[in-house]
């Protein structure tokens, strides 16, 4: 054991039990309340800490990391996506970044499918009617949603969180087809029966439900623009449990207030959590805050990854997810 502890900062409150830990391991400076530090306690906390824990909720830019203390070796995000961190500015300073991968694959996974199933199934419109007690009985109509068997899924980013969703929803009947930098295997492919799309732009036009599952990078921001959206059949929904910013928000609103796209389940956001007004007024979207990966299991096996980073590097060892910028 090393004689002086590590000094860790973490930003957020975390699950109690990954707290504990943090606390017994090193010297570490928790968080009272459940607000984001502002830009200066950022500041504060990585002028003085070896390693900082981060969600992304924090923006890590190169101006913050500019004023860095000679200590900060470490920036071990408490999360999987690493776009509020500039990971290149850090290797530079020679500042380490980790992330969580892995451990939130599943849960958001299944959120993708509740999303794809509340949007094409109108599970909101059934919620609003028993909530306004406006139920008068079974109707041969009402509410009728459109069935997923059978129906072409394009995954955008067939990462692992991309081939999670695939398993999912080729168990409920759907077709699976996706697009993504590099093609998956043979074996991989062949496991879901996934088609291989190297034109996004030919397998936007041709999907029924598309799911935007690609990390948020300079490469993917507003990858689904207002042209490729408007390749999209007027039938077709899309869903995103990765990050806002891949989809041009306004232009989706547009679309989905002039019914040349028939509906959308969004759990992220362009702009964080102030969403286009206009958004929120629509029938055919089902909107949730962000919690893709909100479980109570999931919460504490990030929590366990980022104690394994910040020990393993404490260990004198490269954390076993260490982010470099060449995987983004
Ligand atoms: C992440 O870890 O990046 C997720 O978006 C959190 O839900």
């Amino acid at each position: 054991m090393p004689s002086e502890r590590l000094s860790v900062v973490v930003t957020r409150r975390l699950p109690e039990v990954v707290e504990r830990r943090l606390a017994e391991l090193f010297d570490t400076t928790l968080r009272k309340d459940d607000t984001p530090m502002t830009r200066e306690q950022l500041a504060r906390a990585m002028a003085t800490a070896d390693v900082l824990v981060p969600t992304l909720s924090d923006r890590i830019d190169a101006g913050l990391i500019g004023q860095a203390g000679d200590r900060l070796k470490l920036i071990a995000n408490y999360g999987a996506g690493v776009d509020h961190i500039d990971v290149h500015t850090a290797r530079q300073r020679g500042i380490l970044v980790s992330n969580t991968p892995g451990v939130l694959t599943d849960d958001t996974a299944d959120m993708t499918m509740a999303l794809i199933l509340g949007v094409t199934r109108r599970i909101p419109e059934g919620l609003a009617v028993m909530q306004g007690d406006d139920w008068s009985g079974w109707s041969p109509t009402a509410l009728l949603g459109g069935r997923v068997a059978g129906r072409r899924l394009g995954i955008l980013g067939m990462g692992r969180i991309g081939q999670a969703v695939a398993r999912r929803a080729a168990a409920f009947g759907m077709q699976i087809h996706y697009h993504n930098r590099h093609r998956l295997r043979p074996e991989v492919e062949a496991e879901v029966g996934a088609t291989y799309w190297e034109s996004l732009d030919q397998m936007v036009a041709r999907m029924d439900v598309l799911s935007v599952n690609c990390p948020h990078t300079p490469s993917t921001f507003h990858l689904m623009n207002a042209r490729r959206l408007k390749l999209m059949k007027p039938d077709a929904v899309i869903v995103n449990t990765s990050r806002g910013e891949i989809i041009d928000e306004n232009a989706l609103t547009r679309m989905l207030r002039a019914g040349e796209i028939a509906g959308a389940g969004l759990d992220v956001y362009e702009h964080g959590s102030s969403i286009n007004p206009r958004l929120r007024e629509l029938k055919n979207v089902v909107l949730l805050p962000h919690m893709g990966s909100a479980t109570r299991e999931g919460r504490i096996e990030m929590g366990e990854k980022v104690l394994l980073n910040i020990k393993t590097f404490d260990d004198g060892h490269r954390p076993p997810d260490q982010v470099v910028p060449s995987m983004l």
